[in-house]
């Protein structure tokens, strides 16, 4: 089944079911737009960052993790331009009283790329030609440019003075810490600091489930670079976070690269590359490359009176480096991930089970142990506590028919299930059940942690 014929309330229903997703603040109505991750959740997105990071960080010799706050001195937000341009085209109908993004109706309606109309010939063409949308007839007001930043007040006193911004995107705590970095590692160009960490943008219009929140987590490195090697890094960082993107398990057929349009492009931006998936709602983007140039630098040098530069000590000069930037969500990828390895199968008893294909990487639990009856628990149970003391996540289960027990794990990605039965007290032996084929082995209770490992799809 391909991704655009999958049922999203089915699998948003599935994911509470099992314990992934839930609505949050539930027993107050809801926060619209607001999900927290279950005990399945968080262990898919920690395996998802934990590889992010592998890639990322560990494997490229040059590159440095980093953390910084959320909150950051507002000149910040002056420097990198989010002030005057990270905003929406906000249009409202004044008949049902809502509002909505004017560029997306534009794209919905017409299948182009709004980006090449002006603010102006976006207005006209909507009060021209949308004379009934969202299941209403429409009176448009004009379109307002709306800033996504969300705002607080830092201490008691609610003042412009005191106003200060959430994070949009956690890029800029890595810019304008460059220096910090660069020398206490001593780092040569080129190199790159990453993080993860959650960011906030008022969303007009946030929805599709966790696709646009307004609360989210970001996966974002800053590769620094010699400004006229910048094209083969950037060529370097789509080509990997494709590879990337691919070895969480994500189809070929899933995915596919977009070129931003020249009119399109972030203002901090010389080129972009998306990297889109196929949702059950349409192509959306998943992750996005960016050249930033010295754009973030250069603003923070000049509102800051810092110096950010690199000393280039075989050239004897000091320069500012280019940026390429690759930057992903979390909440997003694990929607795509979970998107595309939600499958319903037919048995050959007739019988459909619903079977969540993870790869071995990322499945929240890597095995269950069943007794085949309660009252081999005792037993079943110590090989579950052996394998969670190895450091393997593992689930135990005696409750229920091991048929309904085995569905349950298929249900959740789980990748083996192993089974204490009657013949295990004599030959010290369990059988270990693949997840995708279903076929069942017999090995001895002491291979089991030799024998998921090895298996294990590298
Ligand atoms: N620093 C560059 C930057 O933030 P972006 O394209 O605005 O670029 C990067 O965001 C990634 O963050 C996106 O590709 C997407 O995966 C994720 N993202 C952005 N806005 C989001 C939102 N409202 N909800 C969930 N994820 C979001």
């Amino acid at each position: 089944m391909k991704n655009k014929d999958k049922d999203m309330s089915e699998i948003i229903n599935h994911l509470k079911t099992f314990g992934f997703v839930f609505q949050s603040s539930e027993i107050y109505g809801g926060l619209a737009n607001t999900w927290d991750y279950g005990p399945l959740g968080i262990l898919l997105i920690n395996n998802i960052k934990k590889k992010w990071w592998k890639e990322f960080i560990t494997l490229e010799e040059n590159n440095v993790g980093f953390d910084s706050k959320i909150l950051l001195n507002s000149k910040v937000w002056q420097a990198s331009g989010h002030l005057s341009n990270f905003t929406d085209p906000l249009i409202e109908n004044k008949i049902n009283n809502k509002r909505y993004r004017a560029d997306h109706i534009y794209e919905e309606l017409t299948s182009q790329n709004s980006s090449l109309l002006t603010k102006e010939q976006l207005e006209k063409w909507i009060q021209e030609n949308v004379k009934e949308y969202d299941g209403s007839k429409t009176n448009w007001t004009n379109i307002r440019q709306f800033n996504l930043m969300f705002q607080t007040a830092q201490g008691i006193v609610e003042d412009n003075k005191n106003i200060i911004y959430l994070r949009p995107e956690t890029a800029q705590g890595i810019f304008i810490n460059f220096n910090n970095v660069q020398r206490s590692m001593r780092l040569k160009l080129p190199f790159g600091i990453g993080q993860i960490g959650k960011s906030f943008r008022n969303e007009v219009t946030p929805g599709n489930f966790i696709f646009r929140t307004r609360e989210f987590e970001q996966m974002e490195l800053e590769y620094f670079t010699y400004p006229d090697q910048d094209e083969k890094s950037y060529k370097y960082y789509v080509e990997k976070s494709k590879n990337f993107i691919l070895s969480l398990g994500i189809k070929k057929e899933s995915i596919r690269l977009r070129i931003h349009e020249k009119e399109e492009l972030a203002h901090y931006s010389k080129g972009t590359t998306d990297i889109e998936f196929e949702f059950p709602f349409g192509w959306g983007e998943l992750m996005g490359i960016a050249n930033r140039t010295d754009f973030d630098l250069k603003s923070h040098n000049k509102i800051s009176n810092t110096e950010l530069k690199y000393f280039d000590q075989e050239k004897n000069e000091s320069i500012i480096p280019y940026v390429i930037e690759p930057s992903v969500g979390v909440d997003r990828l694990l929607l795509a991930i979970i998107v595309d390895s939600f499958i319903k199968e037919k048995l050959e008893n007739n019988d459909e089970r619903i079977v969540m294909r993870l790869n071995y990487e990322m499945c929240p639990y890597k095995a269950c142990v069943l007794p085949l009856v309660k009252k081999q628990g005792e037993k079943a149970k110590s090989i579950f506590r052996n394998l969670i003391k190895k450091g393997l996540d593992v689930l135990y289960d005696e409750t229920g028919s091991i048929g309904k027990r085995y569905r349950r794990q298929d249900a959740i990605g789980t990748y083996w299930c192993i089974t204490y039965d009657y013949d295990s007290e004599k030959d010290d032996c369990v059988t270990i059940r693949h997840r995708d084929t279903m076929k069942q082995e017999r090995i001895k209770i002491n291979n089991i942690f030799d024998y998921i490992i090895n298996k294990e799809e590298k």
